[in-house]
This record gives C-alpha cells, sequence and structure tokens, in this order.
C-alpha cells in the first residue's frame, strides 16, 4: 500500500472527489456532503501532497493559490477578439434591435434569443487545454490582455480541471468576473474599520482584485464567476445553439448564470427584462441590464459583426444606479437616539430611477474618511429602495473654494450639547426627550408597523402634531381626539376619525411590541421577543439587573446595561405608567415560551396571502406559542402556513415532505391554543 504508485493513485482519487464535490455545490448548486467532509478530505490531500510534492499537479484543487507575486502582467493575444455590445436603453429601442436582426436575416418570424443578466463586472477569457486550465486573460482592447492566469485561479467557482469528458482539446471560454454584493460590503465593512480604503462599488472592487500582482491578496477577495461564451475551440464540436453550449459548459463544470432563459419574440424579451428589473436588488449581485443574443449559431454567423460589436447580441441597460452631481451643502439631522447624522444636499440628480436631492453621509468619521467638502462634485449610489449614499468624492473636479465640513458643537434643533464619545463614529445630542427632533422620532418609532402598529400615523402628521404642541410624548397620542385632529391641515373629519380608531386599536398589543415600540436602544425586534419570551412579563424586565438581563439567549453586557439605564430614568417609567393608564394592554406570557410553550421548539413558515389576518400577526400569535418563524423552508421546517398564491415556498416544501397547513387550519390551531382571531 505504501508503494509510490498507490499513493499516486489514492491522490488522483482524493482530487477527484474533491471535483466532484466542486461540481455539485458550485455548478450543480446541490452539495451532496457538508463542508466539514469537504475539508477534510482537502487536509488529507494537502497532507499527502505535502509528503509527496513531486506528485502536486497544477490542476490539483490545492493549488490555487500561487506564492509569488509577478513583476507585471504579461501581454495575451486574443486568438477570436473580445467584443463589447451595442445597447437599447427602452422597449422601442429593442423592437428596433428585434426588427433589424429580422430584416437581415429576411425573415417574419419571431426569433428565438437566449437572454442573460448583463453582470457588472469585468469579462475574462479562460483557455483550457485537454480539460486543464491554462491561461486567464482580461479583455483589455479586445485584441491584447493581460495574463492574469494567477488570480484567475484563486476563483473558486473556476474549475482548474473540466468535469467530465467530451470537451474540446482547446476550449476557451468568456465570462465575467464579479463580486458578490454580501462579500463586497463585508469586505468594505472591515477595511473601513481599519482606517484602509473602501471601493466605491462591486465592480471596482472586483476589477481592484484581478489587477493584484500578488494571487496571495486575489485570493482573499470575495471573487466569483458565471461563463457566458466562447472564444476559440479546437480538436472538438460544440451545439448549433448558444443555449445547448452553455448547457454543455454547465455539464463540463463551469458556472453559467441560472436566470439564463430562452425566448422568442421581442416581447418575450422585455417581459425578462422587466422581471429582473423588479428583482434586481434581490438578486446576490449587481446587473446593470440583460443581453439578448440570437440562439441559433446559424443565424449568429449570418448576422456577422459591425465594428466591435455583433448584430446578434444587444445589451439592454437598466438605469444606471450611480451617478456624478455637486455637493451644495451639508446639514445635520437628529435621529431618535440623538445620533447626529450628515445629510448631503445635492444638486438634484436622477439616479436608480428616481431624482435625488439628498444623500447620507453616515457619520463624521465617514466624512473625513471622503474628506468630502461642500462645493465637491461627488457620486451618489442608490441601489432599490435603500438610502442614497454619497460614494466618492471626485477629487479632481474639487473646486478652489471646497470648504470641509465641520460638526457642529450644538444640536441644530434644541441647542443642547452636541457630544461624540472619544473611539465612537456617532455623535449625539444630548438633549434626549427635551430634543423636539428626539421626540418626534420616538414617536414615529412608536407608532411604525413592527411596533404599536398604528395605521395612518406617518412620518408627516406626527411632525405637525409635535410642531402643533398637541402631543409632546408618545403618552399623548392616546388623549389625542376627534377634533383636534380634525382642525389640522389636510385632515377632514373622517381621516381624523380612522385615526382615533387605528390608536384605539393599537392599545391592544404584544409584549415584544410594546417593548420595542419603547425604543430603547439596542433593543430591536429580535431582542425585544427575546427578552418578553424570556421574563415573561414586563416587571420582570424592569426589575432583572444586568447579570439577571444575561441570561436570556443572546443578550450581551452593552444591551444588558441599556435595558437597565432605560428603566432607571423615572420619566420612562412614567410613560410606561401613562400608556398603561390609557389602556395600553397586552397578555402576560409565561416566562420562557420558547422552552414551554405549545409550539416550543417548532420551526413555522409563512408563505401567500392570509385572509383573515396579516402575516405580522401569524407571526405574533406563532411567537407568543413558542415557535420560531422563518423566511425560509428547509427540511428544519416543522410545518408551512400556506395563504393564496403561495408560491416557491409552497413547492419546496411539498418537495421536502414539510407539512402544510392552509388559513383555517391554522385558525383552528390558534383557538385550540387559546388564541381567538
Ligand atoms: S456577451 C459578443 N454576456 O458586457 C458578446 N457580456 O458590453 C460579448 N457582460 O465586455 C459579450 N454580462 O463584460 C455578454 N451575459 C453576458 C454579459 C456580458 C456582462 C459584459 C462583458 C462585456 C460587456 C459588453
Amino acid at each position: 500500500m505504501s508503494s509510490h504508485s498507490s499513493i499516486a493513485h489514492q491522490i488522483e482519487q482524493l482530487r477527484a472527489e474533491l471535483r466532484e464535490h466542486n461540481y455539485r455545490y458550485y455548478v450543480l448548486d446541490n452539495p451532496s456532503v457538508p463542508d466539514a467532509e469537504y475539508d477534510r478530505l482537502f487536509r488529507q490531500l494537502q497532507q499527502l501532497e505535502r509528503e509527496h510534492p513531486e506528485l502536486i499537479t497544477a490542476d490539483s484543487p490545492t493549488q490555487r493559490v500561487g506564492d509569488r507575486p509577478l513583476d507585471e502582467f504579461a501581454e495575451v493575444q486574443h486568438r477570436v477578439p473580445m467584443l463589447s455590445l451595442d445597447n437599447v436603453f427602452n422597449e422601442e429601442e429593442l423592437i428596433a434591435f428585434d426588427r433589424r436582426v429580422r430584416e437581415r436575416l429576411e425573415t417574419e418570424d419571431e426569433i428565438e434569443y437566449v437572454c442573460e443578466p448583463k453582470l457588472d463586472g469585468l469579462a475574462v477569457s479562460v483557455r483550457y487545454e485537454h480539460g486543464v486550465l491554462v491561461q486567464g486573460a482580461t479583455r483589455g482592447d479586445g485584441q491584447t490582455g493581460e495574463d492574469i492566469t494567477q488570480n484567475i485561479r484563486t476563483i473558486h467557482s473556476l474549475p482548474l480541471k473540466l468535469h467530465g469528458s467530451g470537451y474540446p482539446a482547446t476550449l476557451e471560454v468568456r465570462g465575467e468576473v464579479f463580486m458578490p454584493k454580501a462579500g463586497f460590503d463585508e469586505m468594505n465593512r472591515r477595511a473601513a474599520e481599519k482606517g484602509e480604503k473602501v471601493f466605491v462599488n462591486p465592480r471596482n472592487a472586483a476589477a481592484g482584485s484581478l489587477r493584484q500582482l500578488d494571487p496571495r491578496m486575489t485570493a482573499q477577495r470575495p471573487l466569483d464567476m458565471y461563463v457566458y461564451g466562447i472564444g476559440h475551440v479546437e480538436g472538438g464540436a460544440l451545439t448549433d445553439t448558444h443555449f445547448g453550449n452553455l448547457q454543455l459548459l454547465k455539464q463540463w463544470g463551469l458556472r453559467i448564470n441560472p436566470e439564463t432563459r430562452l425566448a422568442v419574440g421581442a416581447k418575450a424579451l422585455q417581459q425578462y427584462h422587466d422581471d429582473m428589473l423588479a428583482r434586481r436588488n434581490a438578486l446576490a449581485y449587481e446587473i446593470d441590464g440583460i443581453v439578448y443574443k440570437v440562439n441559433a449559431i446559424k443565424l449568429q454567423k449570418e448576422l456577422g459583426f459591425v465594428s466591435r460589436a455583433p448584430r446578434w447580441a444587444t445589451a439592454h441597460k437598466f438605469p444606471a444606479q450611480e451617478e456624478m452631481t455637486r455637493l451644495l451643502d451639508v446639514e445635520f439631522q437628529v435621529g431618535r437616539t440623538g445620533a447626529i447624522t450628515p445629510v448631503a444636499r445635492l444638486e438634484p440628480v436622477f439616479v436608480g430611477g428616481v431624482t435625488v436631492s439628498n444623500a447620507t453621509l453616515h457619520n463624521m468619521d465617514e466624512v473625513a474618511r471622503m474628506d468630502v467638502r461642500v462645493g465637491d462634485t461627488v457620486i451618489i449610489h442608490r441601489a432599490g429602495d435603500v438610502i442614497p449614499k454619497v460614494a466618492k468624492v471626485v477629487l479632481e473636479k474639487r473646486p478652489a473654494h471646497a470648504q470641509p465640513v465641520q460638526l457642529p458643537t450644538h444640536c441644530p434643533v434644541c441647542g443642547s450639547d452636541i457630544i461624540k464619545p472619544e473611539g465612537e463614529a456617532v455623535a449625539r445630542c444630548s438633549g434626549g426627550l427635551y430634543c423636539p427632533a428626539q421626540v418626534k422620532e420616538a414617536i414615529k418609532h412608536f407608532a411604525s408597523r413592527k411596533a404599536m402598529d398604528v395605521e395612518g400615523l406617518g412620518d408627516k402628521l406626527v411632525e405637525q402634531l409635535v410642531d402643533l404642541g398637541l402631543i409632546a410624548h408618545v403618552s399623548d397620542l392616546y388623549k389625542l381626539t376627534v377634533d383636534q385632529v380634525a382642525a389640522m391641515e389636510r385632515m377632514g373629519q373622517k381621516s381624523a376619525q380612522n385615526l382615533i380608531d387605528a390608536l384605539e386599536k393599537s392599545k391592544h398589543t404584544t409584549l415584544p411590541r410594546f417593548l420595542f415600540a419603547l425604543g430603547i436602544r439596542e433593543v430591536g425586534e429580535a431582542t425585544a421577543l427575546t427578552l418578553a419570551q424570556h421574563f415573561g412579563t414586563l416587571e420582570n424586565i424592569r426589575n432583572a439587573s444586568e447579570e439577571q438581563l444575561q441570561e436570556a439567549p443572546d443578550i450581551g453586557p452593552v444591551v444588558a446595561s441599556r435595558i437597565v439605564a432605560f428603566f432607571q430614568q423615572s420619566h420612562n417609567l412614567d410613560i410606561i405608567r401613562a400608556l398603561q393608564a390609557a389602556g395600553v394592554h397586552w397578555t402576560e406570557q409565561e416566562p420562557t415560551a420558547r422552552e414551554t410553550g405549545a409550539l416550543s421548539g417548532k420551526t413555522y413558515v409563512l408563505t401567500g396571502t392570509l385572509t383573515k389576518l396579516t402575516r405580522d400577526e401569524a407571526k405574533d400569535y406563532l411567537q407568543q406559542l413558542g415557535a420560531k418563524v422563518a423566511g425560509s423552508v428547509s427540511k428544519n421546517t416543522d410545518a408551512v402556513v400556506a395563504g393564496e398564491k403561495a408560491g416557491s415556498k409552497l413547492a419546496k416544501a411539498e418537495s421536502l415532505g414539510v407539512a402544510i397547513i392552509d388559513e383555517d387550519s391554522f385558525i383552528q390551531l390558534l383557538n385550540a391554543h387559546g388564541i381567538e382571531v
């Protein structure tokens, strides 16, 4: 067994096994072993290779990260030029593109296209010889790129050796290297923490990472890759469609984007575009549009190229999520806990589909890090519904008169001292509930959906109520009368009555909601729930010491001290008493419902539309009974409550054999445990 050839055999077997696991994990998205098992095999291979360095090959799964930095990147001539794409920006231009394709092909028939997300990263070319990765190159100018083989090898989802068999002797594939959003955020968070340079967007981060001369640096960056095309091929045959070729690439272990679809005719292309645009922000990576490609290779050849772009493909661009504009001023806003946030006032700019004239600058550390000055030209980033932010200063455009930003010494709203503790990023107004800005924010939070859920009490209304002196504390809300509210601007008798009714309804609440609504620092929705479940009653929480609080799951010393500090303030206790006197109430639970509740230890998932109660109510009730409510279905789910139009979660539950109950049975279940709906 110790003979050299049997060791070689063992090593090859381990490699084959690891490659198969990689294939299942990255390409099929269906791993067959836990990570720990993979790690064990990997270490076993490393050990054998350490003992027999003469048996190490470049395509071994252990050989991803080289240990020698390059002096510079060598040039690579592309055998087949790497083209770019023409763009269309709306449906009209898309229809015109499709019409041109059909005119050129002299056909009235609808054309079949492949639709792919247009990843916002970097185009690369990767060459395999006899299934072994031998070269990676950037696009460069399309003719000549840079040899980034060392760096491309560090991307774990890219196989060093192709899977299966039947691949051409030479196979050059093309695709996009990108950085997933989560990895980007995490990398930037760490860099900011250490005071290092942060990247403006995942694309720049991916580009910077591929341009590292030291592959050990690249290996630390969360890069990923999808393959979307083929370059030079020799000694082997492919299929006669682009889609067919993508399936082949997938069989050979290369990752293709799972959102790739076939679609026939311009209408279907527009439909795909609209669907992806709606889902853009939910994707794990940034995309800046859609690419449509004529599916039949024969037709592609007939269509050919104009200058440097194919006639058989086009990019349908999404609205940009980044634009440049000028910083007109910086103002300071006061949050619920007194946190002072610098806010950029901007020359209005159209970005991410809306006109933006304000953007957050987060805090003074961030202002200092970017060295942002009034008068600067800045890059604004707006993705989805998130608050637009100033991502970067364009230093080259800084005017001579640009003014540095200074933290004010006094609260712009109440004039109290602003305090910025040493080592903390956040400056705060020391005015507490004396500060109208903090009062307004506290009331908005109190009324919000996940707190007391006072329907119709929006931000504007809260501001008016405070400005008019009608309310100064959350407890004053319950003293409002219909006449008072009706007398306000843009308020009729009817909407006033609705608000008072909503306030009345909100009085019947739950302890977790009430705790969350109080706005204790560091006590979010989850912590409020934990506290309620562990201690059962408000009384118990109020009387708990810091040590006792920390006995509850996930409560650390900081949170515990905030809770104790909150209940030490007599004005907070006054407000709680006033709220209870006004009729705010909830059912007190036995402590640790999570351990002793009728559904403790069970995990539920809610899906579809419920008709007799809201999702939030359903969640509250389940939690009252000690159940955990999860967002997605897995084999650990005990039951799925499926309302109308339930979709993928229901399907997943069915495929996993998880119990499914409809709304009526769910309500019966609640009734059986003493909850009346
Ligand atoms: S195909 C001949 N497909 O977009 C076709 N490109 O503007 C050439 N890109 O340089 C490209 N996702 O970096 C293609 N699914 C996709 C793509 C894609 C992103 C990028 C690529 C290319 C640029 C063209």
